[in-house]
Parts: C-alpha cells; structure tokens; sequence
C-alpha cells in the first residue's frame, strides 16, 4: 500500500513529518494552514498522490486546542479525498496530564481528546511517553507511547559510569528501570514528590538513592515549570552528587524555566524535539523521528507479514 505522510502545524511537527518520511521512503505532504479573521482554524492538503495509508504527524504544541482542531481537520479533509487508512503521530499528546478527576467538577481531558481524534478517522496513533500509558485505553483504536530514553541516553552520548538514575517522583520510577535495564545503568532511585494539587507547590519527602560522589540523571516525562526537577536536582547536590542531567521526553521551555533549572544546578537537558526549541546552551534536543519511523515501519511490516 502506498504510504504518504503529512506534516502537521507548528515547526516540530515538520520536522518529524520530514524525518519519518524520508525514513519511510513516503511521500510527504506540506498542507496550508490558515486562521479565519474569527480565530478558527483552516487547512488544505494538496496532492495526496493516492496514498492507501496516510500518516498525520501532529504534536501538541502550544496552543494546544489550536493542534488538536487541526489534527481534527486533518483527519476530515483526507477522509474527504478518498485515503484509506488514517494513523496519527502526536509526538507529544496533548490533555494528557488531565487524566483523572483530581478536584471534583473536572473532566477526564484525554478521555475527550482520544475519543474525538478516533471519531475524527485516525484508527493508530502513536504518541512519546504520554503522562501515564494507561490513558491510551480512551483510544478505541491500536495505540502506542515509545520511551525514548534509551534513546535519547544514547544518542547523547552517555554512560553508565559513575551514574545513578533518579526518578524525580514514584510515578517515573518506571522509566528509570525501563532505562537501567536497556541502557545497562545498574545504580538507581527515586524521590519522594507530593504536589499541592490547587497551589501546584512541590514538596520532596525523601530519596532511595545515595547520590554522593555520582553523575545524577533525573528522567522525567517532561519539565514544565521546572519546579520537579529543579527540587530534585538541589536534594541530590546537597546530598553529594557530583553534578545534575536532567533528561526528560518534552521540554516546554517556559520562562524563566532555564535559569531556574540552572539556579539550582542543573548542567544540562537532554529532550526530545516535541515541541517548539528554544536557543538555549542548556537544552540539548535529541531528534526522534528515527525512533518514530523505526516504530512505525514495524508496525506496518506487522499488518502486511
Ligand atoms: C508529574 O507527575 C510529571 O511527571 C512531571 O514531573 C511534572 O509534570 C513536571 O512539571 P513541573 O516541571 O511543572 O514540575
């Protein structure tokens, strides 16, 4: 079945389209995006070359609503002309943080999210470390969240020597033993991390590992505001470590993010291209698009084995 791969909105969403193209060997389409005077959203996706199976590269960059709509419209104007199958890549997936009720009168987010990018045609999705995988279930359809860590620790450069893996909460503790057994980093940890859930303050109760002496690599899904990892980061120093990576799928680059990781001695982040770069000398991006398409091209040789 011949393959064709359309680049979303926003500038990390080319570039993956372009990456996993090119790996593919598909075709790759480059729609217009437009906004109506109003504010809504407007996309043409020109020349499909009669592509079967079309895959849609689509994160979740800010603003998110703005992607989710043109991953919606994606969707419709393919169906429209006549593609056969729909797979979605959502490099970073959206609402995903919002997957329970946490105060009563809010919704399940991704649960709304999924559902609608499943109505809307995609019957695959892809996605990088989502919050927690088991919000995947809300899409009706086949559906995987890569870890790119082993990846990422690979592609930079790392080593296990004198390392210790540190999960900044027990909610990545997962990723870190994901991680010391692909990467074959025995030493590892994690930190015990309580969030206000209506102020958002971070609160650290204790560590299971003893830093003293170690290069520290703190593995997080994504830094947001900072706040997880830089508390982590000062705990792990004032406990000996010798320095502090931080290594995380999704890098938002808020403000005033850098000089907080940096105040609180952060040397360095390794992240996925997910989302919009910023300049920084801090922030080293990894590109995952090889990791996608290696992904995907299994999937597909799976279906036609
Ligand atoms: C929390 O459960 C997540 O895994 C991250 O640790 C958190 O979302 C990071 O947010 P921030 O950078 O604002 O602390």
């Amino acid at each position: 079945m011949d393959i064709g791969v359309v680049s979303g909105w926003g500038e990390p969403s080319s570039e993956i389209a372009r990456g996993v193209a090119k790996m593919l060997g598909a075709s790759l389409v480059e729609p217009v995006f437009k906004l109506f005077p109003d504010g809504e959203e407007y996309v043409r996706v020109e020349s499909l070359g009669g592509a079967g199976r079309v895959i849609v590269v689509q994160s979740f960059v800010k603003p998110a609503s703005r992607s989710f709509v043109f991953a919606l419209l994606l969707a419709d104007a393919l169906r429209e002309s006549g593609v056969g199958e729909l797979w979605l890549v959502a490099p970073y997936m959206g609402y995903a943080r919002q997957d329970r009720v946490f105060l009563p009168g809010e919704p399940v987010s991704i649960r709304s999210v999924l559902s609608s990018l499943w109505g809307s045609g995609y019957s695959r999705l892809f996605t990088v470390e989502i919050h927690k995988e088991y919000s995947l279930e809300y899409f009706p359809g086949k559906s995987d969240s890569l870890s790119p860590f082993s990846y990422m620790f690979r592609e930079a450069g790392l080593s296990c020597d004198g390392v210790v893996l540190v999960a900044p909460d027990l909610g990545s503790l997962g990723r870190v033993e994901r991680l010391s057994r692909e990467a074959g980093c025995p030493d590892y940890g994690y930190v015990v991390k309580e969030r206000d859930r209506v102020t958002g303050e971070v609160r650290l109760r204790d560590a299971s590992v003893d830093p003293g002496g170690k290069a520290v690599v703190i593995v997080d899904d994504i830094v947001s505001t900072g706040g997880t990892v830089a508390k982590t980061a000062r705990l792990l120093l004032d406990r000996g470590a010798e320095r502090v990576i931080v290594m995380a799928a999704h890098y938002l680059g808020l403000e005033g993010v850098e000089e907080r990781l940096r105040s609180s001695g952060v040397d360095m982040v390794i992240t996925g291209n997910t989302l919009q770069r910023v300049d920084s000398p801090l922030v080293r991006y990894i590109d995952l698009s090889p990791l996608l398409a290696s992904y995907i091209s299994r999937a597909i040789h799976n279906l036609e084995a």
